[in-house]
């Protein structure tokens, strides 16, 4: 039960109806979001400190939280320029972001909110500095695949967690969950 990174990043695009065009606009605003990038991080980073729980996960190591902010500032700017043209090295890239964040205990209550900041910080920027409505809505959309590949990273590691551990097939592991949860 573990996914192709790269299939399914094109899965996403075309989910998300993310184009070439959005693609294009992206990359020739390239320079625009490397120099917001710092500001969206300052923005990302004191949202999760004015939540207790991230807070503590924030201040749980030494160093994490210099070390967050350059990840992120980089995390931002792959955005524009899609790494390889958002190919097999961004979908590998952003998969390992996901794994990073399940193997910390970050799950999607953590993960939703703070995505839906860097949309709402990116939004208020792109007005303030007179960006097209049609940037916004490439931005929207490559957040949203990057926020699918963080949330898939989480139910494919635990599935396969339990798989292991239990030498259940996934055709019983799935008919188990769909029973459980119809007794919720
Ligand atoms: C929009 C959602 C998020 C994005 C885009 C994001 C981005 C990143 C990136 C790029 C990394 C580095 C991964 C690597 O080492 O390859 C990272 C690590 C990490 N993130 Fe996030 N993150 C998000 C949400 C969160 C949330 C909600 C928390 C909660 C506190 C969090 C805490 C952490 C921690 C603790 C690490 C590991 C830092 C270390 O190296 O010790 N992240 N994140």
């Amino acid at each position: 039960m573990t996914i192709e990174p790269a299939s399914f990043l094109a899965k996403m695009e075309k989910r998300i109806s993310f184009t070439a065009e959005d693609k294009s606009i992206l990359t020739s605003n390239a320079d625009w979001g490397k120099g917001i990038a710092s500001t969206m991080a300052d923005h990302f980073y004191a949202y999760l400190g004015r939540d207790e729980e991230m807070d503590a996960i924030l201040k749980a190591k030494e160093g994490r939280m210099h070390r967050l902010h350059e990840t992120f500032i980089q995390w931002f700017s792959e955005m524009f320029t899609g790494v390889d043209n958002w190919g097999e090295k961004y979908a590998n890239i952003r998969w390992h972001i996901g794994l990073v964040h399940v193997k910390i205990g970050i799950g999607p209550q953590h993960v939703v909110p703070a995505m839906a900041v860097v949309v709402h910080e990116v939004g208020k920027q792109l007005k303030s500095d007179s960006k097209s409505e049609e940037l916004k809505d490439a931005l929207g959309r490559i957040c949203m695949i990057d926020l699918a590949f963080i949330e898939q990273a989480y139910v494919e590691v635990s599935s396969s967690a339990v798989l292991r551990e239990t030498g259940w097939s996934e055709a019983l592991f799935k008919r188990l969950i769909a029973t459980g949860a119809s007794s919720m």
